[in-house]
């Protein structure tokens, strides 16, 4: 079920360098929000496609969400003021399957693939579990929401060049503890999931990744955000990002 809604900004914060986080008022899709699931938001007049974002949390009818700028939407989008209008589809996709990760879930985020994990492990919290995080970024001024995934779990800090944290992959941080876990979840860039997926494979864990490619219609129609997924008899068969996922079992995809 997809809402369209105009929602109102509440606030929009530089977090440093080229990241924001945006709050705004969206009372139905709220009540619908799944972790794991994305919003289509309509930037502006210059900007045809609406740009497809994560989830980052929901508390009440206001939705958060992290983002990057990257081009002219994303750049639009980190311009609004609160008391601003927001044109917003959602929730689209599909989220995590919590009930396949097991009382120990682990969530994984790489970058800007950190934010969908928070709510994601609010919900599991709430839902009597004990989730853990494992977040990789760049180097310490990358590291963002560090206080919110805190306040939910045990939360590992992971930085490529050792500036802050653990030093080194999200992977070397989940090898480390992965007996302790009874599932993983991970959102990031392909290279980080695929390694990710393999390191759950050869533990034996439940393994579901949440899978990024390049959108237009952002509800299965325009067939711009396929991916390979692995089919009968070793063939491979083709999956929207936007409709069957983007959360995917790890298995599911063809690597
Ligand atoms: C399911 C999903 C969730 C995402 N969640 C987040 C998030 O929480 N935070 C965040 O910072 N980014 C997220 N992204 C990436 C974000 O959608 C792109 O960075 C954004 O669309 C770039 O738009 P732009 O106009 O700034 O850049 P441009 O490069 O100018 O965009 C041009 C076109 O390409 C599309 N496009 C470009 N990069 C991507 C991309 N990586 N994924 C999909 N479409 C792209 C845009 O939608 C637009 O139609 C997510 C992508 C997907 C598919
Ligand atoms: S974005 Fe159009 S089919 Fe997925």
């Amino acid at each position: 079920m997809s809402i369209q809604e105009n929602g109102k900004v509440v606030s929009c914060a530089h977090l440093g360098g080229a990241l924001f986080e945006l709050t705004f008022e969206a009372p139905a899709i709220c009540a619908a929000a799944q972790p794991g699931q994305f919003v289509h938001i309509a930037c502006g007049e210059g900007n045809l496609l609406r740009r497809p974002i994560s989830i980052c949390d929901v508390q009440g009818d206001q939705m958060r969400i992290a983002f990057q700028v990257k081009g002219s939407g994303t750049k639009w989008l980190s311009a609004r003021k609160a008391g601003d209008m927001l044109d917003v589809l959602g929730p689209l996709g599909h989220g995590f399957d919590f009930a396949r990760l097991g009382e120990r879930p682990v969530f994984i985020g790489g970058g800007i693939g950190v934010p969908p994990m928070l709510y994601a492990m609010k919900q599991t919290k709430a839902a009597g579990a004990q989730p853990t995080a494992i977040l990789g970024f760049r180097t310490k001024d990358a590291v963002i929401l560090e206080p919110d995934f805190e306040e939910v779990g045990t939360t590992h800090i992971c930085t490529d060049d050792g500036s802050y944290g653990v030093p080194g992959f999200v992977t070397d941080e989940l090898k480390l503890h992965v007996e302790s876990f009874t599932g993983v979840a991970a959102c990031g860039p392909k290279p980080m999931l695929r390694a990710i997926a393999a390191v759950a494979e050869e533990a034996g864990l439940p393994c579901q990744v949440s899978m990024e490619e390049r959108m237009g219609c952002g509800i299965g129609a325009c067939l711009v955000c396929a991916c390979a997924l692995k089919g009968e008899n070793g063939e491979t068969k083709y999956g929207h990002v936007c409709k069957n996922g983007p959360v995917f079992d790890a298995k599911e995809v063809e690597w």
